[in-house]
């Protein structure tokens, strides 16, 4: 069941168009992510989500609810379901990690449950840190309160931008491990931007890559690598430089096939030699995947194409010299 559908959805901030033509849907409980270069319009879709940016044509639909269709006091309502994080932090410095966190529900007029906000303290690994002071903390430690304070009013979704952008390598693994504990855990559905793939690969079921305010691809990890758009495949830095005589095969290796044996027992079944040019093989989600680029002769084509068609594999013939 989807929580969010996006439809047709136009953005401008005056003459420019930031958003044009987008359509999404996310699924209820799942984590989803936007991926894509620095201004491609992510963190406003993202604000559109919860109406902190209006729309100027089309749908934003939130559990059932036409987000820009919706009176002040039933925005204010949707609002209070979705917790927001964001690259710095943004934590009042003069109160402490508790007053941080308990700051949602005072502003909603909601009694606050000590025993709610201790367990929070825990599931984000501070629960001997409730009196100390932002100063006194870690970047990591920082953005952990932001993630308490976010599900402080027990949100249905979660919204993430760039979260772990101002943070060390080392400490966005671990906030990233968080946020899919909170997933599994709360069954929180989360959105979020990034313009780093290796966040996308780690945590998300599925995707969408934006560019220019457009979504170019969308779907699950598997497919968003296994064929990557061209301008996708130029932002994961798959620069190919491949050869110009033969024939260049690029071939994509789902889940279940073994891709060592495929390529192995082709060398052997036809009797051939061929190249490879380029390969890799990556873990989206814990599952590994691999895309591998095989320059042939020519005139093998038939014999190979029959035979990876026969293995169950997907395959298409590239250009040399492409990216
Ligand atoms: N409040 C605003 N007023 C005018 N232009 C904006 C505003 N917010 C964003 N933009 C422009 O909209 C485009 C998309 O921005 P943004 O959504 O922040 O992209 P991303 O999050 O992908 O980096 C950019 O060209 C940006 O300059
Ligand atoms: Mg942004």
């Amino acid at each position: 069941m989807d929580l969010i559908t996006v439809e047709n959805l136009y953005k401008s901030f005056g003459a420019l168009e930031v958003l044009k033509d987008i359509n999404l849907s996310i699924k209820k409980g799942s984590i989803f992510g936007l991926v894509g270069h620095s201004g491609a319009g992510k963190s406003t879709l993202l604000r559109t989500f919860n109406g902190l940016e209006s729309i100027n044509r089309g749908s934003v639909n939130i559990d059932g609810l036409e987000v820009s269709k919706l009176n002040v006091k039933d925005l204010r309502a949707l609002r209070q379901r979705i917790g927001m994080i964001f690259q710095h932090f943004s934590l009042l410095q003069r109160k402490n990690v508790w007053e941080n966190i308990v700051l949602p529900l005072q502003c909603a007029n909601i009694k606050i449950d000590s025993k709610q906000i201790k367990n929070l303290l825990e599931l984000v690994g501070l629960e001997d840190k409730a009196g100390y002071y932002p100063n006194a903390l870690s970047g990591g430690q920082k953005q952990r309160v932001a993630i308490a304070r976010a599900l402080a009013m027990q949100p249905m979704l979660l919204l993430s931008d760039e979260a772990t952008s101002a943070l060390d390598p080392n400490i966005t693994g671990a906030i990233l491990e968080l946020l899919k504990n909170i997933n599994k855990e709360l069954g929180v559905t989360i959105v979020l931007v990034t313009h780093e793939m290796e966040v996308v690969k780690t945590l998300c079921q599925e995707a969408a890559f934006m560019e220019n305010g457009e979504v170019l691809k969308s779907g699950t990890i598997e497919d968003l690598f296994l064929s990557p758009d061209p301008k996708m495949r130029e932002f994961l830095g798959e620069n190919e430089i491949l050869p110009q005589s033969g024939l260049n095969i690029r071939i994509y290796f789902p889940k279940n096939i073994a891709q060592n044996l495929i390529i192995t027992q082709m060398a052997r079944n036809l009797q051939m030699d061929f190249g490879i040019v380029w390969g890799t093989l990556e873990s989206f989600n814990g599952v590994a995947l691999g895309v591998l680029v095989i320059n042939i002769q020519e005139d093998k084509k038939e014999e190979v194409c029959n035979y990876l068609n026969a293995q169950g594999a997907t395959w298409e013939i590239i250009q040399g010299g492409q990216k």
